[in-house]
């Protein structure tokens, strides 16, 4: 299969709702990452994402929309807690977990009683889904496995071949994946930190839990709440270890531990005292930048083979900090070294 690179042109983004409603799967351009869209109605076209992708069956999907009106139809019933998140964040980077209805095909959810859905931001992502006319169920871009593809370069390289098309919307502005709760419990539960912050969904719904899984490895045995959190993720070819401590306790550590293939994937202007190579990732403490940034550094290790160990500089969890922190994690298989102030 040839694969299409489709402009945001409005004839472009029309072929691409000619594709998706014939069952094709289609690369599109979101606020978050580029996903790996098809009709969310029709089971065998859900089937094609997953073969595209190398995505275990048992890892479900989220339900884009292009409109609040398109949400009913899906659910069960919409939480009030998830009407006020929506009132504050929709269309944004966010997604929530709700009961389903019976329109929504068992290959979208891997078979949970439970969808997610999210209403994007992204103008070409919401043309695309009303080009379509039916909301479109896409993961992540990415081969499983790899970091989320923040531009469509990034999902040609992974899926050239192997889906129809990929419609460039230019680079994502978010970088990382959505925030995902789950507002079927009372208390709703964070499953995977994003954009919407922790802090930012507590004070608009008060008590909010986190998911062990978001900061911790799950043990052995044990169910995921969110099935996408038990697998390798993020994970560049280098072995990844995530330094826990100061900028000087940091260059320390790296340049100690200087030698053939070692590398620092650290903040902007602490390159300075390395005397390893480097890609920085974002001034410390900004979250929002470092997530910017997070996949197109993490990707930028592949192109540099000569380079098999990654001493990373750990982001502070707090704000978009936390969702940098989960994915970091994930790149360095729970990693982490304390170093010694
Ligand atoms: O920003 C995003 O969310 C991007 C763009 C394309 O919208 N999509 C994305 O999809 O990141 P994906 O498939 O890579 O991640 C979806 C996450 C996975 O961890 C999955 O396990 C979880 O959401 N998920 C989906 N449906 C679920 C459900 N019913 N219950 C619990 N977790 C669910
Ligand atoms: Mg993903």
């Amino acid at each position: 299969m040839q694969t299409k690179l489709l402009t945001d042109s409005p004839a472009d983004i029309a072929e691409a709702g000619r594709l998706l409603r014939q069952g094709e799967v289609v690369g599109i351009p979101t606020e978050t990452v580029y996903g790996l869209a098809a009709n969310a109605l029709d089971g065998r076209a859900v089937t094609e994402i997953f073969q595209a992708k190398g995505r275990p069956a048992d890892n479900p999907l989220i339900v884009h929309i292009a409109s609040l009106e398109e949400l009913p139809a899906l659910v069960e019933e919409v939480p009030e807690k998830a009407k006020r998140l929506a009132s504050l964040w929709w269309p944004g980077p966010l997604t929530m977990i709700m009961k389903k209805a019976p329109c929504i095909p068992p290959e979208v959810t891997a078979g949970l009683s439970t969808v997610a859905v999210r209403f994007p931001v992204h103008p070409v992502a919401r043309a695309i889904i009303r080009a379509a006319g039916v909301p479109l169920a896409a993961p992540s871009a990415n081969r499983s496995g790899s970091p989320s593809p923040t531009t469509a370069a990034h999902v040609m390289a992974d899926m050239q071949g192997r889906i129809a098309a990929v419609l460039d919307g230019g680079e994502c502005d978010v970088g990382l994946e959505s925030t995902v709760v789950d507002m079927t419990k009372e208390i709703p539960v964070l499953l995977r930190p994003g954009g919407i912050t922790l802090e930012m969904l507590r004070q608009a719904v008060g008590e909010v839990e986190v998911n062990p899984a978001v900061t911790a490895m799950l043990k052995e045995g044990e169910v995921a709440a969110s099935p996408g959190m038990k697998y390798r993720h993020y994970a560049p070819k280098a072995h990844v270890t995530l330094l826990r401590g100061g900028p000087v306790a940091y260059a320390a550590y790296v340049n100690a531990h200087a030698g053939p293939g070692v590398a620092a994937m650290c903040f902007d202007g602490e390159e300075t005292s390395l005397t390893v190579p480097f890609l920085t990732y974002g001034p410390r403490g900004n979250g929002a930048e470092q997530g910017h940034r997070l996949f197109d550094v993490l990707r930028a290790w592949d192109r540099r083979p000569e380079v098999t160990r990654v001493y990373a500089a750990c982001p502070d969890p707090v704000g978009v900090g936390l969702a940098v922190y989960n994915r970091m994690l994930r790149a360095a298989e729970f990693e982490v070294i304390d170093l010694e102030e």
